[in-house]
């Protein structure tokens, strides 16, 4: 019998457990290791040259500690900038999360998509060219939010977080003139895997019912939620 993988699952908090989840189910049979930066958390208030001088030795570390068959950087804000960076510097297969730009373009009927990630996935180089290549016409707005991947650290570890806070950071997501608007926004991207932590209240506090794209999800649609190689 073959011996089982071990893949290593590695955010800046406790976003990525919503990827891991999804991981365990499709390989049950996987050994598990999962790492959560918290030290650094939250990567969304870093530079993109901090970022690479601390995730790529400390993903080496890990490598050297564990000795995963594959690594998942289950963090946007990570994977838009180091997935290079890493596969340059460890001979292993690397899998990274980044925004679903393209299975939301396709699927929204309104042609105005809003991506909502943290400041830095929004500012990425990655980002934008996922825009131009995928928007397909649409109009896209990107949304940089300061505070939601705390407030679901937050909410996660059972403290109060209040509606208002969450609703200033989801408000500038939505484009129109209210439900009626033909060309409001329709769909909104979870471009960060701390988001879905809050997808109940995300949708409890929108101000008219839009389609959210969650990051666990790989489109059937072949969208590039996911970057391998
Ligand atoms: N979970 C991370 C992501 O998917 C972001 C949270 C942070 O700012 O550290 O982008």
């Amino acid at each position: 019998m073959s011996t089982p993988p071990t893949i290593l699952v590695f955010d800046s908090g406790l976003g990525g457990l919503t990827v891991l989840r999804e991981i365990v189910r499709a390989r049950p049979d996987a050994h598990f290791v999962y790492v959560a930066d918290d030290a650094f958390f939250p990567y969304g208030h870093h530079t993109e040259d901090e970022i690479i001088a601390r995730v790529v030795p400390l993903v080496g570390e890990l490598i050297g500690a564990h000795a995963p068959d594959l690594v998942v950087i289950a963090c946007n804000t990570a994977s838009t900038l180091v997935m290079s960076h890493l596969r340059d510097a460890y001979p292993l297969p690397f899998v990274g999360t980044v925004p679903a730009i393209k299975p939301a373009c396709a699927s929204s009927k309104t042609r105005r998509v809003s991506v909502l990630g943290t400041r830095g996935t929004v500012k990425r180089e990655y980002t934008r060219k996922l825009i131009s290549d995928f928007a397909q016409g649409c109009e896209v707005t990107l949304v940089g939010s300061g505070e939601l991947a705390s407030l679901a650290e937050a909410a996660l570890s059972g403290l109060q977080v209040r509606d208002e806070d969450i609703a200033a950071e989801l408000a500038p997501c939505f484009i129109g003139d209210g439900a009626s608007d033909p060309a409001r926004t329709d769909t909104i991207v979870l471009a960060c895997t701390h988001y879905p932590l809050l997808l109940e209240r995300l949708r409890r506090l929108a101000p008219w019912p839009v389609d959210w794209i969650d990051p666990r999800r790989r489109s059937p649609a072949a969208s590039p939620t996911c970057s391998a190689r």
